[in-house]
């Protein structure tokens, strides 16, 4: 199984996962149909089924095209049924997601970046897709939910295996990064990380996918201690320059 982004604006990224046999795939949050289709083309994939993890324009954009092209199945989560087009199935937390050959695709509910945000946990992968919850040394905006919703939900997400690989939906890993030095000043393992980041962006290369474990070890928001911390952390990266 491949798995593989397709950058789209600034900083998104559309996860791709596909077989080379069946030639089937599934993509996450394609805010941009043009990119997606471009790529499906040249490698010469057949597109079933789009997850979302959340409703914002940057990850919803490219449903409408994509359906239209290929018939595929869309699901996205129940509570944000108004905000998204063209879904064929709502999903809650605990919902299963058959994606054939690709295994399946277990829903997780993380609210805080949204009210009706989800991740996907596909167990047999060892992958999880987080949209804007969980980024690399960091976490999502809270647009709409409460800092004990998101630090509940990152904690949730935490007790996944270590060696889970995440994948997240935008590239702000360097920037996050100088966060959390700003917070974890001379942490050794934090350093370890950024310098790694700092190699793979000057070779214009992703900083993602990240194994949990390396996460729950580097990025301030998986180690704050409680929620009173989290806030702290998060209001602070709101006012970061
Ligand atoms: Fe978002």
């Amino acid at each position: 199984m491949i798995i593989e982004p397709i950058p789209c604006f600034e900083t998104n990224y559309v996860w791709l996962i596909y077989d080379e046999v069946y030639k089937n795939a599934v993509v996450v949050d394609p805010g941009d149909a043009k990119s997606v289709l471009q790529v499906l083309e040249e490698k010469q994939l057949s597109l079933k089924t789009i997850l979302i993890t959340h409703f914002h324009n940057d990850h919803i954009g490219g449903i409408g095209e994509l359906k239209s092209t290929f018939q595929c199945e869309v699901v996205a989560p129940e509570k944000e049924a108004a905000h998204i087009p063209d879904v064929d199935r709502f999903l809650h937390e605990g919902d299963y997601v058959s994606l054939g050959n690709i295994g399946k695709a277990q829903v997780l509910e993380t609210p805080g970046h949204t009210l009706g945000s989800i991740c996907y946990y596909l167990s047999d992968l060892k992958v999880v897709f987080t949209g804007d919850t969980l980024f690399s040394l960091g976490c999502g905006r809270l647009f709409e939910g409460s800092p004990a919703m998101m630090y509940h939900s990152l904690n949730r997400l935490a007790t996944l295996p270590d060696e889970t690989m995440v994948y997240c939906a935008h590239e702000y890993t360097l920037d996050n990064g100088r966060f959390a030095t700003s917070v974890l000043p001379n942490y050794q393992p934090l350093k370890n990380r950024l310098e790694q980041v700092k190699q793979l962006r000057q070779n214009h290369l992703p900083t993602l996918p990240v194994s949990l474990g390396e996460e729950k070890k580097t990025n301030p928001f998986l180690l704050a201690k409680n929620v009173t911390e989290f806030t702290d952390y998060r209001k602070a990266k709101d006012h970061f320059a």
